[in-house]
């Protein structure tokens, strides 16, 4: 190695000293006598200055961007007038007495020197090697190196230990589709790959490691979103002889670690939390942005008996009113839009009025009587100026359908305050243990099938009352995003038993898919629960960036596809024919 030093490293500090640099042409500029070159590695940019008199011209005069370069030179200081404030070394150039070539590279489809980039992102994942040479890319590959590293000072610390789990194994159910593995040697057999190493994790509990955690990764066939890829990672953790507060706050503690560590930012504990009901009935999710306020209210009982037919038919069918206010007046195109948004998420419209000073006026107002008027602005508090939007249907739709009228409204009316917090985490808890499956008319789990229901709730098994069960689960919200999720776990092999049954798996079906695991429940299994978080999902929240995407080197598209590798892609018939398989 004959680098002496990196290009940010260098400084007024250095003048006159001899250096020997690596790296890539970010840029050069050309005079009539001089060439500029903008020299970059991975800690920053340095200028190659090389005048017409200067020996290696002939050399600077044949690079191009992205060439890479060894420089040998002496550091010199800019006179005053050439310094430049834009980046570190703008005091001082460099000299060169030796330029040599030691790669050339074909024009780059986009550019990576800082300038803007316009091309489309899948140019920018088929070129994701020069992708990852711009700095905001590899600024949030940092960032989650740093979160990763402070994970692991966090969890050693106190006393946790990493533990690998395989990844050709037997499928655990989180909800998705399996990614299957077909095996060569044990023909029609398949390995699936893990959604998420949570059986691993139990069974390690029951091997008395008390205090695991894995920076795992996780593989789900489902259909995906920005905040979804196809695999992706978890930190994962669990612990033994725990209850639900024992694991938030540890959780809490490494939240504040982490944050402090790699964004020197100060979280404040202990976190909130609500409850699912609330989350739902406030916010119209169970991942609540509560950046802003802008909650929804029930005028179910205002509305008894409405002359507007669509706000008496949800009621009577046993559905419910429920209103949101839009901290603005609101123009006809914004209304639209909102509806658009509200019927994209099952609701049949939006019904609208706006509060002027007189009272309700527009939209659905000519249908109101001034007692139901005047109970809307005191339900909704809405004074002159704002416009009130309304769900009227069954109470899931229309608390679904306002939660995502609620975020547009956050985006268009830029409503989070430049002074409120940049990251607002909280926990949701006392979920539903189970929820209904229309397709397959049975109730299914919730979270997974491990979940331990409350206490209290054990006798509802198998009686009419199951679907009101409460399961010991938690998920952990930020900014929106649901970042992580987990629950103590059943550790009785017969409460296991009963949630197998409760969701429709009997018995022999069990046993023969997760056999060994509740043979194992019957080895002394101490209590225990953990939980995971989205690790992709928290970078990108702590990066500020759209898509987790952007935290992930060699992500796929929106499809699922890597469209560097080109995968998926054929194979062979040696190949299928080894694996037994004949494709239709
Ligand atoms: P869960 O399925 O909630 O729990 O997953 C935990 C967290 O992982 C993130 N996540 C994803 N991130 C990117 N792409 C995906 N396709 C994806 N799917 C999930 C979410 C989620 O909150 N075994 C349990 C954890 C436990 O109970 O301990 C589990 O995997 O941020
Ligand atoms: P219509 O009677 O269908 O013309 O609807 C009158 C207004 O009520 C329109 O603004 C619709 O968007 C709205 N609307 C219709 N159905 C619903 C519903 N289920 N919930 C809320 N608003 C609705």
């Amino acid at each position: 190695m004959k680098r002496t030093q990196y290009c940010n490293d260098l400084s007024e500090k250095d003048v006159g000293s001899s250096v020997t640099l690596n790296g890539w042409v970010s840029r050069v500029r050309e005079f009539p006598d001089t060439r500029f070159i903008v020299l970059r590695d991975r800690t920053g940019i340095v200028q190659i200055t090389v005048d017409s008199s200067n020996p290696c011209f002939a050399t600077a005069d044949q690079c191009k961007s992205e060439f890479v370069l060894e420089v040998t030179g002496t550091v010199q200081a800019r006179a005053e007038q050439n310094k430049s404030g834009a980046y570190a070394t703008g005091a001082i150039e460099v000299i060169p007495s030796s330029i040599v070539i030691l790669n050339r590279s074909k024009p780059i489809p986009f550019p990576v020197d800082g300038t803007p980039v316009t091309a489309a992102e899948e140019i920018r994942l088929k070129y994701r090697y020069l992708d990852l040479r711009r700095e905001p890319v590899r600024e949030a590959l940092r960032l989650r190196h740093k979160t990763i590293s402070s994970i692991y000072q966090f969890l050693d610390a106190e006393g946790f230990i990493s533990v690998e789990t395989p990844m050709l194994t037997k499928s655990t159910p989180e909800g998705a589709r399996d990614y299957l593995i077909p095996s060569r040697t044990s023909a029609g057999n398949f390995y699936a790959l893990p959604q998420s190493p949570q059986l691993f994790k139990q069974l390690l509990m029951i091997a008395n490691f008390d205090k695991y955690f894995q920076i795992a990764r996780c593989f789900r066939d489902e259909d995906l979103r920005a905040d979804r890829q196809p695999d992706f990672t978890q930190l994962d953790i669990e612990m033994s002889f725990v209850d639900v507060d024992d694991v938030l706050e540890l959780n809490e503690r490494l939240i504040q670690h982490v944050f402090k560590q790699t964004l020197n930012v100060d979280v404040p504990l202990p976190l909130p939390r609500l409850s699912y009901a609330d989350a739902l009935d406030r916010f119209g999710s169970d991942k609540p942005d509560q950046r802003f306020g802008v909650e929804i209210k029930n005028a179910s009982s205002l509305m008894a008996d409405s002359s507007f037919a669509v706000f008496r038919t949800a009621l009577e069918m046993g559905g419910t009113v429920r209103v949101l206010t839009a901290p603005a007046e609101l123009s006809r195109k914004q209304i639209e839009a909102f509806e658009q948004v509200a019927k994209q998420n099952g609701a049949k419209g939006l019904a609208w009025t706006k509060v002027a000073a007189s009272g309700l006026e527009g939209g659905i107002a000519k249908f109101l009587s001034p007692t139901e008027s005047t109970g809307l602005l005191e339900v909704t508090g809405a004074v002159a100026g704002q416009t009130l939007l309304f769900g009227a249907d069954s109470k899931d739709t229309a608390l679904k359908a306002l939660g995502a009228v609620r975020l547009a409204l956050r985006d268009e009316l830029k409503l989070i305050a430049a002074d409120a917090p940049r990251f607002h985490f909280s926990w949701v808890v006392d979920f539903p243990l189970l929820e209904w499956d229309e397709d397959n008319q049975r109730f299914t789990f919730m979270h997974h099938p491990f979940t331990s229901p409350s206490l209290e709730d054990l006798p509802k098994f198998g009686t009419p009352e199951m679907g009101s069960m409460k399961a010991r689960a938690y998920d952990l919200v930020l900014n929106g995003y649901e970042v992580g999720g987990g629950s103590i776990r059943i550790h009785n092999p017969e409460v296991q038993e009963k949630m197998f049954n409760a969701i429709g798996f009997t018995t022999a079906e069990a046993r023969e898919r997760f056999g060994f695991f509740m043979e194992a429940l019957e080895y002394g299994t101490p209590p225990h629960g953990g939980i995971a978080w989205g690790l992709d999902r928290m970078v990108a929240v702590m990066a500020g960036v759209e898509t987790i995407r952007d935290v992930i080197a060699f992500p796929k598209n929106a499809k699922g596809v890597d469209i560097m590798a080109d995968a998926p892609s054929p194979v062979d018939e040696k190949q299928l024919s080894d694996l037994h398989i004949k494709l239709k």
